[in-house]
């Protein structure tokens, strides 16, 4: 992502700490949204759009988007009308690990995620097994994880991790505009930009498994 330096980016965080924006700390998600609604994460939620349109879509979830560079994340933020089913948490999704509870997430949404192309990278793609693993310990049993990408690089490689790893792949296409399994797709800045050039999308689902604790 090409990053624009953005004005006065201090002070504009600041105005969303403690509300919108949420700590790195170990988070209850029952006291955070003050009610006991499912909350699905989105990592990656780059400038916002997509998770904005998913929680007034369904206010009967929680929302958290995770993203870890600030002059993005602002803009995100600086979307919201008073939403009270969303916040945001400005984290590197490898460190979520003593910050996102157990079994705590109901749903995971990778839109996007940086392909990482070059192999000597690929644990840092956020479909390499190690995240897969994660994905499933803050994930209840059986929870949806909704991936969308425009890298064939990124896409085969989650195709094999994701298998690889005793998952079911569901509803894989490599036309996401042709697939009456996403008829209600809400896209994301990138995906809006790359289907306006012409490039196809591809998605895939799959469930979260039960881990042994
Ligand atoms: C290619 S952009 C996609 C943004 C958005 N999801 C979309 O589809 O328009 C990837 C975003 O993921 C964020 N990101 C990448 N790796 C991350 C990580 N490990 N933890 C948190 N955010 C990450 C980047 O900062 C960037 O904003």
């Amino acid at each position: 992502m090409r990053l624009r330096k953005v004005k006065n980016l201090e002070q504009r965080m600041e105005r969303f700490r403690g509300g919108l924006l949420l700590e790195p700390k170990p988070l209850v998600f029952a006291d955070i949204f003050g009610n006991q609604q499912p909350v699905v994460a989105e990592f990656g939620t780059g400038r916002g759009e997509f998770i904005l349109m998913m929680a007034r879509r369904q206010p009967e979830l929680n929302f958290l988007g995770v993203e870890r560079v600030d002059s993005v994340l602002i803009q995100a933020m600086e979307k919201v009308e008073g939403e009270t089913n969303l916040r945001y948490l400005r984290a590197n999704v490898e460190d979520l690990d003593d910050v996102i509870q157990e079994s705590s997430l109901s749903g995971l949404y990778l839109n996007f995620s940086d392909p990482w192309p070059k192999k000597k990278n690929r644990k840092r793609r956020l479909t390499h097994r190690g995240y897969l693993e994660r994905n499933d310990r803050w994930l209840q049993e059986h929870s949806m994880v909704q991936l969308k990408t425009d890298s064939k690089t990124l896409f085969a490689f989650s195709i094999e991790e994701i298998s690889q790893t005793g998952h079911m792949l569901e509803d894989v296409t490599l036309d996401i505009a042709q697939s009456p399994a996403y008829e209600d797709n809400i896209q994301t800045e990138y995906e809006e930009r790359f289907t306006a050039e012409g490039h196809p999308i591809y998605a895939l689902r799959y469930h979260s498994k039960k881990v042994k604790l």
